[in-house]
C-alpha cells in the first residue's frame, strides 16, 4: 500500500482525498489544512471520514476552537507517507516544497504552482512515462487536463499537425461568492496558457487559442480545431472519443444542450458534489472543414484532474512503468472502465 497525504483540504483537495481512499493499492493517512473553513467543518460534520492535521503551526486552537479534532502537525503527517498530494491556494505548494524536500517525500502539485518548481509537468495519459520514478510532478490546471485527453486521443490515432482552441471559462467554482456577483465577458491575450501548456507536454503539436472568462460556475466548454496528419472521418473521431474512459460522448437531441445539464447528470447519478471525472464531448458539434475536426468539450473543473492525479502517483512511486497499465488501474478503482 502506497500512502498518501492530502496536504489542502478546498475545492481539489477533498476531491483527491476521496479520490485516493478509492484506490485500493493506496492507503489516505489524512488531510492537512490551516483553518476550519467550510470543507473542514463538513469532513467533521461527516464524522471525519479522514484524521486531519493541522498545517500551520501554532494555530491549532483555532481548529479545536471549532470542535474540529487534529491529529498532529503537517510534520507529523508528512513523516507517516511516501507521498504528498499538495492541493494548497496557488503559491502555497512552493512553499511547502521545502518541507517535503527535507523530508525526502515525493510529492504531486496543482496547476496554480509554477512549472519551475517541478521534475515534470505531468498528463496520464499524454506523458505517463515522463514521470516514472521522478520526485516532483506537477498536474495540468483543469481546462489542460481535459484538452490534452482529447488532444491525445485524437493524435495517438491519426497525428495532429496543429490545434487551435477557444475556451469559454467559467469564472468561479459554485460557492466562490469573493468572486463577486459578475456580468461580463473579459477576454485574456493569445495564446492562452492551456495552448503553452497543451506544447509543453506535447511539443510535436503547436497550438495556440484564445480564452473569454464567463460569469458562470458550472464548467468550462472549450471549442477546439484540430488538424489531423492523417484525414479522419467524423464517425471515426466519435468512435475514439466513444472508447476513451475518460470521455463521455453526449447528445444534445437526449437533452443535455449546455454545462448544466452535465452537472445536472452528475447530481442526478448520485455522485458526491455533482463531480464528474469524465470530460463532455457532445456528438452533433463534432464536424469536419476541410481536414480540421471541430469539437467542443465540457471540462469539469472541480473533479476533472482527479484521475490524473492518481496517474501521477503511480508514475512517481512508480507503482506501474506502463502507462495503459497506470491509466487502466486508477479508471477501474474511479468507477470508469
Ligand atoms: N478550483 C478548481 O476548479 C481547480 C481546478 C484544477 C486545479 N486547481 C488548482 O488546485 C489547487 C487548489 O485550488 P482549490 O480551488 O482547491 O483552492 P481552495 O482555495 O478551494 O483550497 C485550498 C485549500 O488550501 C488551504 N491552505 C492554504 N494554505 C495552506 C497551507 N499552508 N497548508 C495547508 N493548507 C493550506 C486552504 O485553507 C484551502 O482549504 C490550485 O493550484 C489550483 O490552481 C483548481
Amino acid at each position: 500500500m502506497v500512502r498518501v497525504a492530502v496536504v489542502g483540504y478546498g475545492v481539489i483537495g477533498q476531491r483527491l482525498a476521496d479520490g485516493v481512499a478509492l484506490q485500493k493499492d493506496m492507503e489516505l493517512v489524512g488531510v492537512a489544512d490551516v483553518t476550519p473553513t467550510i470543507s473542514v467543518r463538513a469532513l467533521k460534520d461527516k464524522g471525519m471520514p479522514y484524521a486531519l492535521y493541522c498545517a500551520a503551526p501554532g494555530r491549532e486552537n483555532g481548529l479545536l476552537d471549532a470542535g474540529i479534532p487534529v491529529s498532529g502537525t503537517l510534520e507529523d503527517l508528512i513523516d507517516k507517507v511516501d507521498i504528498v498530494l499538495d492541493a494548497t491556494s496557488a503559491g502555497i505548494g512552493a512553499k511547502n516544497k521545502e518541507l517535503y524536500n527535507k523530508k525526502k517525500k515525493k510529492a504531486v502539485f496543482q496547476g496554480g504552482e509554477k512549472n519551475e518548481i517541478v521534475d515534470v509537468f505531468f498528463h496520464g495519459y499524454a506523458n505517463y512515462e515522463k514521470g516514472v520514478g521522478k520526485d516532483f510532478l506537477k498536474l495540468t490546471s483543469c481546462n489542460t487536463t481535459g484538452l490534452i485527453r482529447a488532444v491525445d486521443c485524437l493524435d495517438r490515432e491519426v497525428g495532429m499537425e496543429k490545434v487551435a482552441i477557444t475556451i469559454i471559462r467559467r469564472v468561479a467554482d459554485p460557492g466562490d461568492t469573493h468572486r463577486g456577483l459578475t456580468n461580463v465577458l473579459k477576454i485574456d491575450p493569445v495564446p492562452s496558457h492551456q495552448a503553452v501548456d497543451l506544447m509543453t507536454i506535447m511539443p510535436h503539436v503547436p497550438c495556440t487559442g484564445v480564452l473569454v472568462h464567463t460569469p458562470v460556475t458550472h464548467g468550462h466548454i472549450i471549442s477546439i480545431v484540430a488538424t489531423p496528419k492523417k484525414s479522419i472521418s467524423v464517425t471515426a473521431v466519435i468512435d475514439l472519443f466513444k472508447k476513451h474512459p475518460r470521455m463521455m460522448v453526449i447528445k444534445i437531441a437526449d437533452g443535455f444542450d449546455s454545462n448544466a445539464s452535465l452537472f445536472r447528470y452528475a447530481r442526478d447519478l448520485g455522485n458526491p458534489r455533482g463531480d464528474m471525472y469524465e470530460i463532455g464531448v457532445w456528438e452533433e458539434a463534432v464536424a469536419l472543414s476541410g481536414k480540421d475536426v471541430i469539437f467542443s468539450i465540457n471540462i469539469p473543473q472541480e473533479s476533472v484532474v482527479i484521475p490524473e492525479t492518481m496517474d501521477a502517483i503511480r508514475a512517481a512511486i512508480p507503482m506501474q512503468k506502463a502507462r495503459l497499465e497506470a491509466v487502466g488501474l486508477t479508471n477501474r478503482y474511479l468507477g470508469m472502465e
